[in-house]
């Protein structure tokens, strides 16, 4: 199981735009995914289709990651109607606003974690959708993720935000969870032949530069057509949707690509080191981990 959390610090940027189109991808393609709704808006849970049906949400796992509440949080997306597949979400809920403290424990930054290794067999990839800050839900998502995809748009405050972003990240990797890496940024609703964009987008491939992947998506209708009609981009008719896919599945490949390096760095003396606090983790008692962990000291 492969962990992606999609964030901005940004509102409004395409954070649950992006997380569906990667979803729609993963699933076109057979892969077993999970979508985490952790912000409290539950726009993910919504465009999934998952309403209710279950008695628990991503809140009660926040509260007690167990394996009955990790259970009954998960519905399956209204999606598998249009297709077949297997893609599900942990509901969304307003109640997690309780757990979106600015100075989270470090208990709760690793609830999600410890949650998701109860599933960890039954999912090929789960994606995070993530609220557009950087307190406690956003970090205790980052904590169970390998990778983080960064939601930009080309103006000022979205390549500001980008950058607070991947300090963050950083400062994450440094203290908490040494496989934790940005996979990059997608920069949403380009428009071609503004010059403004152009600027801007110059600006985050700098930002961005290196190892980092950037990728881009235009403005389209069609992007709110498919998720009005609460279907999968993939299954959209048209040329336009086709090319919205199309970056979806580019997106997907290089997060595949990235993921390998985790699965080659866990190998690594280094992340052995870390491992009990890393994703190996998962499953294991980690009270007892915490009170002796670098991240405690
Ligand atoms: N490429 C695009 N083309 C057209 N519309 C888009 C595109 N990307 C996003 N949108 C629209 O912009 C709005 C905001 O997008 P979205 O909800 O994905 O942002 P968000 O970052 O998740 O917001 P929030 O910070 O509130 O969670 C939505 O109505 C969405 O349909
Ligand atoms: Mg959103």
């Amino acid at each position: 199981m492969h962990v992606l959390s999609v964030s901005s610090l940004k509102g409004g940027v395409g954070k649950t735009t992006v997380a569906l189109g990667l979803a729609s991808a993963a699933y076109a393609r057979g892969l077993r995914t999970l979508v985490v709704d952790l912000d409290p808006q539950c726009d993910a849970s919504t465009g999934l289709g998952a309403f209710g049906g279950s008695t628990k949400s991503v809140a009660d796992v926040l509260s007690s990651p167990r394996h009955a509440v990790v259970h009954d949080s998960i519905v399956a997306s209204s999606w598998g109607k249009v297709q077949s597949g297997h893609i599900d979400v942990m509901l969304g809920s307003p109640k997690t606003l309780n757990f979106d403290h600015p100075n989270p424990t470090l208990r709760d930054l690793w609830r999600l974690e410890e949650a998701l290794s109860i599933v960890e067999r039954k999912y090929d990839l789960v994606l995070i959708d993530t609220p557009p800050s950087i307190n406690g839900l956003t970090r205790t998502g980052w904590v169970a993720s390998d990778r983080i995809l960064i939601v930009s748009e080309p103006s000022i405050f979205s390549v500001v935000a980008a950058d607070r972003a991947l300090k963050a990240i950083n400062e994450l990797r440094k203290g908490l969870t040494p496989r934790l890496r940005a996979l990059g940024v997608i920069i949403n609703r380009v428009r071609p032949g503004s010059q403004e964009h152009d600027f801007r987008i110059g600006e985050l491939k700098n930002l961005f530069q290196g190892e980092f992947l950037t990728a881009m998506l235009e403005e389209k209708a069609t992007v709110q057509q498919a998720q009005g009609a609460g279907r999968p981009i993939h299954t959209w008719p048209g040329e336009s949707a086709a090319q919205v896919a199309q970056v979806f599945d580019q997106l997907l490949d290089a997060a595949y690509e990235s993921f390998a390096l985790v699965d080659e760095s866990r190998n690594s003396k280094k992340e052995r080191r870390f491992g009990r606090f890393s994703r190996i983790l998962r499953g294991k008692q980690i009270d007892k981990d915490l009170e002796t962990g670098p991240a405690n000291g």
